[in-house]
């Protein structure tokens, strides 16, 4: 393993009707809530009245910010930040998916600095302040929720990046997994998608001894796939709704990846893709993570192998390390399409056209990948098979 430091300061409040608990989470001394969120969901579901009626009985000013987009956008945040300076905001409360809490968590940084989110965002100037935060999780995928990450898209210049820093973590996360119920079909299959790669970016790491860690990530995996189909066809299932919740979180809260570097160059097509095309980022995780798979299996084929093995099922005897691997590949792909996710980018009605585009912003901050560094030729040869 390499040495770390584990540190992740979210108090996790899972559970039915854990809403409840909101008025003690917040700081000593808040007075203005800003309540964050997205397109209007929570307004037709109801959270949103729920949440504004509990600070307002506990005494609380609630001011409210609408239309952070998916795939939130820079100049959401700046808007978002000027209404956090003018009406003295002194808490943020995100109440959504993984857009609206990373749109959230630029706000909190961008609100104590007089300049460009983008500053913040491109890493051109470090935080030095921000404004605390808590969220509302309404829908189960990216695990922003218990991290410090936030990705934010300038559609001005068609490039999409992660960014983190000290004062991104929320104080304080409620997943209540009725809150998921309303999520739609489509949206619950992205989060599944989202969730299992974030498992696989981390599994494939530099070679190091960490077989602790394969294993933990090897059983959410399974996890998933037994859950994910029943799942689908009962998106009113309670029981389905905390696995997977639950799961999307320990997905991406650090659990996973102590002491090992994970590749994440999946991650970094997709951006690209979903900055140049504003596609939901798992629909593109779909399309383009078996491609990133087949396009390495060779840098370390036993890896691919014991994926395949011990995750999908599969029987090694009688084959090679590679045909053990593709099998995994395509199970992984027959999974994916089964539950309803897309597999070419074609589904998006995107075709070659704007590959060099896709390249150039894949390629911004250099060779990326740390299971296999990726360059310029591998990501086109990557997204000409996902076409
Ligand atoms: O906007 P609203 O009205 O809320 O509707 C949303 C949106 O249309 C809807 N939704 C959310 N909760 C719902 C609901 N609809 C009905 N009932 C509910 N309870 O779902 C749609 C998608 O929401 P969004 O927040 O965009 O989805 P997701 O959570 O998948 O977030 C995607 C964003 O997160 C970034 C992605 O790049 C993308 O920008 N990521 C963030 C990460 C992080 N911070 O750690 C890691 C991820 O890899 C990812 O890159
Ligand atoms: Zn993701």
């Amino acid at each position: 393993m390499e040495n770390f430091t584990f540190h992740n300061p979210t108090k996790l409040v899972f559970g039915r009707g854990q809403l409840e608990n909101l008025p003690h989470l917040i700081p000593d001394g808040v007075k203005r809530v800003l309540i964050v969120y997205g397109g209007g969901s929570i307004k037709r579901n109801g959270i949103f009245a729920n949440v504004q009626k509990k600070l307002q009985d506990n005494g609380y000013e609630a001011f409210e910010f609408g239309g952070v987009e998916p795939n939130s956008r820079l100049s959401t945040v700046n808007k978002g930040a000027d209404y956090c300076k003018e009406h003295n905001i002194d808490f943020l409360l995100a109440v959504g998916g993984g857009s609206v809490i990373d749109c959230t968590k630029t706000i909190a940084n961008a609100a104590k600095y007089d300049g460009d989110a983008w500053d913040l965002v491109t890493k051109k100037v470090e935080p030095q302040d921000a404004l605390p935060l808590g969220t509302v999780l309404t829908l189960a995928a990216t695990g922003s929720e218990m991290n410090a990450g936030a990705v934010i898209t300038n559609w001005e210049t068609n490039e999409k990046y992660g960014w983190g820093s000290p004062f991104s973590y929320p104080q304080f996360s409620i997943l209540d997994p009725v809150h998921t119920y309303s999520v739609p079909k489509d949206q619950t299959i992205y989060g599944i998608v989202d969730m299992m790669t974030h498992i696989f970016e981390q599994y494939f790491y530099r070679p190091t001894n960490a077989p602790v860690q394969d294993r933990m990530c090897e059983g959410v995996l399974r996890s998933i796939i037994e859950t994910a189909p029943k799942l689908i066809n009962n998106l009113d299932s309670y029981e389905y709704r905390e696995t997977i919740m639950y799961a999307g979180t320990v997905a991406l809260n650090g659990m996973l990846q102590m002491g090992t570097r994970g590749d994440w160059a999946t991650h970094n097509i997709e951006h690209a893709v979903s900055a140049v095309y504003d596609i939901p980022h798992a629909g593109g995780l779909a399309i383009i993570f078996p491609n990133w798979m087949k396009h390495n299996i060779d840098v370390n084929p036993e890896r691919f192998k014991q994926l395949s093995v011990r995750v999908f099922g599969v029987d090694p005897s009688g084959k090679t390390d590679k045909e053990v691997a593709l099998e995994g590949i395509e199970r992984l792909r027959q999974f994916w399409s089964a539950l309803g996710a897309p597999s070419r980018l074609a589904d998006y009605d995107i075709d070659a056209s704007k590959i060099d585009l896709m390249i150039d912003r894949a390629m911004k901050r250099g060779p990326f990948g740390n299971f296999n560094k990726l360059q310029d030729e591998d990501v086109r040869n990557i997204l000409e098979m996902s076409l």
